[in-house]
């Protein structure tokens, strides 16, 4: 893990404060706290102001979030660098964030990062054109499917060499990816789809292997959240109870 210093001054905007919209949210999540306790909105706040700042963290913006907390500048500095989420350089347009970690690394993430070196350049740089930056990370959460990279707010899985390269070129040239598993895998299933828990709880027969004529996906992609937006703007989560066969012959949901 590098060394997290906050962008040369040539690069830092003169001042930063939140839109009237972002401070309403602001003291929205400002009053989830317990009188004293408002420091506790800070990372929120400074999630919120990268996002505004086109995602990154100026200086400005840490000392703005500092005042409408009412901390001390050093310990809103002190959140900001220490969690790789907060990016303290301007970003492009597609911020890559390639895992580096041990996984990753053993599926081949070595050859990834070659990648993002010949189509991108050097890390922590924006691309001359501004439409990516990319960065080394540690681990994303998706070793299942290793080798992966976070693309602003997607997940993209599964990764070789050839389907990354084609995967930048197309958000560059603006046309539509695919984010998730780059192969043929639903989530993290196997490949070539579940081979566990594929029959009905509760009819009597064997779970493993039994068959699944009303099998779906518990969750879809579409479901959870939408390609290029953060997760916490999805509509209200719908979750889907798993279905099954009862003791009567009838369909029920888990609750009954
Ligand atoms: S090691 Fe890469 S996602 Fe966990």
């Amino acid at each position: 893990m590098a060394v997290r210093r906050l962008a040369p001054a040539e690069k830092q905007p003169k001042e930063f404060a939140f839109t009237a919209e972002n401070l309403d949210w602001a003291k929205g999540q400002i009053a989830k706290y317990p009188e004293g306790r408002q420091a506790s909105a800070v990372i929120p706040l400074l999630w919120r102001a990268q996002e505004q700042a086109g995602g990154w963290v100026p200086q400005k913006a840490i000392e703005h979030v500092a005042d409408v907390l009412s901390m001390p500048y050093i310990r809103v500095l002190e959140v900001a660098t220490f969690y790789t989420m907060f990016n303290l350089e301007p970003v492009g347009k597609h911020h890559v964030q390639l895992c580096g970690t041990t996984p990753c690394v053993l599926r081949g993430a070595d050859a990834l990062k070659k990648v993002c070196h010949d189509k991108i350049g050097h890390e922590h740089h924006v691309s001359p054109d501004g439409t990516f930056s990319w960065v080394e990370v540690e681990c994303l959460g998706a070793c299942v499917n290793a080798p992966m990279a976070q693309i602003n707010y997607d997940y993209y899985e599964d990764l070789t060499p050839e389907n990354f390269a084609k995967l930048l070129d197309d958000l560059a040239a603006g046309r539509p990816v695919k984010t998730g598993p780059q192969i043929d895998r639903q989530f993290s299933a196997p490949v070539g789809g579940p081979i566990t828990l594929t029959g009905h709880v509760g009819d009597g027969r064997p779970d493993v292997g039994a068959p699944a004529p009303t099998q779906e996906p518990a969750l879809a992609d579409a479901d959870a959240k939408r390609p290029g937006e953060a997760a916490n703007v999805r509509e209200e989560g719908v979750p889907k109870p798993p279905v099954g066969v009862g003791a009567r012959g009838r369909r029920t949901t888990r609750r009954e």
